[in-house]
């Protein structure tokens, strides 16, 4: 199932290391080209032997360990490979990742990468929850590096909380969706809005909302990983977009919906994953509105319901909302479905923990207009963005043995 793949393993020093022998077996199973390198702290943990019997392959773990040949292997293999995995990732090691800093084999081979380069960081509790430690994964996701979510529970340490390593059917769970995304969204065309619109006040102000993209440029990823061919529809986000989607830039709830309208015929798919402001300032004033005294009024006024038009205009496309509600999920997102002519909505609630507006997880259920759920537990948004889509295809692919 893995045939003809390179997966390159860095185990960093962590007691959840042990896990790895159980990784590299079974992706051994699956046919994988295994390699691994370590840290020295790892091999306190698991030693190199075990993992080069696994692995079927030497695992280095210093970087001139053999003078007459430095292990310039394993910096050709980063760049070959079709995934670098970092798992156990400390916060050591992360935090070396994520400032540039390149002092042994494995964050050279890193640091030399060109490849997908996925961490599953694993740590005591409060190690995880360290500002300086989430400023860190924040940084690599932001360049574009998977971060895997650690599981919660007991701990090692005597803790318990978020910081467990994923089991290794999980890890390999996450290999296969990253390396071998089923090419199943071949040929399909989708458009995807993500981020919260600005409306300008001002030269200077807008009114704007908490979205920031994360959710939207998610599906845009996944849709690409897919084989679809993605327009990504985006209003101001602090994101590299995905690679290999086309993207248009807007700000306002106006510029989002002049965008859909024009691309909306030539679409199969609409996810409408975007944040639009449902009103904006009647009167834009062109220079800077001064303070005076007492207070002041923003006259506001209704934006086009971008989402409401594309029901109108539906023929053959399968259109997705999403709905973000702080109270009664389930009637507010039922009751958008009929409103705007969906084919399912993904609602969430946003004042739960892990769920909505910034976080790196969301918690989501899917509405059918049949009144059929299927409800997602708390994940990654690369995760929650599979998830859709399997549900986008299952209704993709309904739709294409109806009679046209
Ligand atoms: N939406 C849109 N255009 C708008 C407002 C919302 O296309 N002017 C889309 C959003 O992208 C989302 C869906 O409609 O997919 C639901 O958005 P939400 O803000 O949850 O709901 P509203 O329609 O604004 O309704 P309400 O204010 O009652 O929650």
């Amino acid at each position: 199932m893995l045939r003809g793949k390179i997966i390159l393993i860095g185990v960093s020093g962590g007691i959840a290391a042990y896990k790895i022998a159980d990784l590299v077996s079974r992706l051994k199973k699956l046919e994988a080209e295994v390699h691994v390198v370590m840290t020295r702290a790892a091999t306190e943990f698991i030693t190199p032997l075990t993992l080069a019997v696994l692995s079927q392959n030497p695992v280095a773990v210093e970087m001139f360990e053999d003078t007459t040949r430095p292990d310039i292997q394993h910096i050709e293999l980063a760049q070959k490979a079709d995934l670098v995995l970092i798992a156990p990732a400390t916060a050591n090691v992360i935090g070396k990742i994520a400032h540039g800093i390149a002092d042994d084999l494995l964050t050279t081979m890193v640091m030399a990468s060109t490849t997908k380069v996925a961490l599953a960081p694993s740590m005591n509790v409060h190690m995880y929850e360290n500002p300086i430690l989430q400023e860190n994964l924040n940084r690599l996701r932001s360049l574009g590096y998977q971060v895997l979510e650690p599981g919660a529970g007991f701990l090692a340490c005597g803790d318990t909380g978020r910081g467990r390593l994923p089991e290794p059917e999980e890890l390999v769970d996450h290999i296969i969706k990253s390396v071998k995304a089923e090419k199943d969204f071949q040929g399909v065309r989708v458009l995807v809005t993500a981020g919260g619109t600005r409306e300008p006040i001002d030269p200077i102000r807008y009114i704007s909302n908490r979205s920031t993209g994360k959710m939207g440029y998610a599906i845009a990823e996944a849709a690409a990983e897919r084989g679809a061919s993605v327009v990504l529809v985006s209003a101001p986000a602090q994101l590299t977009p995905p690679p290999g989607v086309e993207v248009i830039r807007v700000t306002s709830a106006g510029d989002m919906h002049q965008a859909v309208m024009q691309r909306f015929n030539e679409c199969d798919v609409v996810i409408k994953a975007a944040a639009v402001a449902d009103y904006r300032p009647r009167q834009i004033a062109d220079q800077k509105i001064k303070k005076m005294e007492g207070g002041l009024k923003i006259e506001l006024e209704r934006t086009p319901d971008i989402l409401f038009e594309c029901g109108q205009r539906k023929q053959h496309q399968v259109l997705v909302g999403f709905a973000a509600e702080t109270e009664n999920v389930e009637e507010y997102a039922k009751k958008k479905i009929g409103q705007k002519n969906l084919d399912m909505i993904v609602a969430n609630d946003v004042s739960q923990d892990g769920a909505g507006f910034g976080t790196e997880t969301n918690i989501v259920t899917i509405f059918y207009p049949g009144g059929k759920k299927v409800e997602m537990p708390r994940m990654s948004k690369l995760d929650v963005a599979f998830g859709v889509l399997d549900e986008v295809g299952k209704i993709l692919s309904v739709k294409r043995k109806e009679p046209q």
